[in-house]
């Protein structure tokens, strides 16, 4: 990993731990407002993971469904440029991603995202795939609906990754619903990892 990259990733990762004080103390009421504010990032271990099975897999075709800041971005964008593919990140909210732009610029990643604002959903029924490697990490009740429309659009041998599994505990409800759907897909094979907040590490065919 190179120095430009390596610099953006500190800086996250600082900003990442000052909010950690600050996640736990939000109230109910401004809960999703709040959510809204912060990197809610994949961890160090996640993100490296996803980022050494992009390398291993060759994988070009890269989709991340939430992009929020950017903090996993940029581990998918620092593997599709060893792999030769790009990144296609997906989120809801503008300054989430004019946040995300400004940091892949900075790490020299710039060229290989592309940022798609928007509902997931929809964004997802208009992209056409094949999918090498995707990276799930929206709201978690909108992990099966997400999985659903990226199903038919695995290029064969593509992995999945969906993050918050294990943690935490309010979206075990939705990842064991997420787990269930995809295990019963056929040509799924698929397995939960302790890694970070708890991964779901998926095979198409
Ligand atoms: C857990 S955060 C993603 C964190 C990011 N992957 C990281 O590790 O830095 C989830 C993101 O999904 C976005 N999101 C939630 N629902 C969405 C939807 N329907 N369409 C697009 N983005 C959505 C949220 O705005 C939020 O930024």
């Amino acid at each position: 990993m190179d120095h430009k990259v390596e610099a953006v990733v500190k800086a996250y990762q600082a900003r990442a731990d000052e909010e950690v004080a600050i996640a736990r103390g939000l109230v109910s009421e401004n809960r999703q407002r709040d959510l809204d504010d912060l990197l809610l990032p994949i961890g160090a271990a996640a993100a490296q993971f996803v980022n050494l099975l992009i390398k291993e897999a060759k994988a070009r075709a890269i989709l991340e469904v939430g992009t929020s800041y950017g903090y996993s971005t940029v581990w998918l964008a620092e593997a599709a440029r060893e792999s030769g593919g790009t990144v296609t990140t997906l989120e809801l909210h503008p300054r989430k991603i004019d946040h995300a732009r400004e940091k892949m610029a900075e790490a020299g990643l710039a060229d290989y995202v592309d940022f798609r604002l928007g509902d997931a959903l929809e964004t997802l029924a208009a992209l056409p795939g094949p999918f090498d490697f995707v990276l799930l990490d929206l709201w978690k009740d909108l992990y099966v609906a997400s999985f659903d429309a990226i199903y038919p659009k695995l290029a064969d041998g593509a992995l999945i990754v969906a993050d918050n599994m294990l943690y935490p505990e309010r979206a075990r409800a939705n990842a064991d619903a997420y787990r269930d759907r995809v295990r019963a897909a056929p040509d799924m094979t698929s397995v939960l990892l302790p890694i970070g907040s708890g991964l779901e590490v998926s095979r198409y065919r």
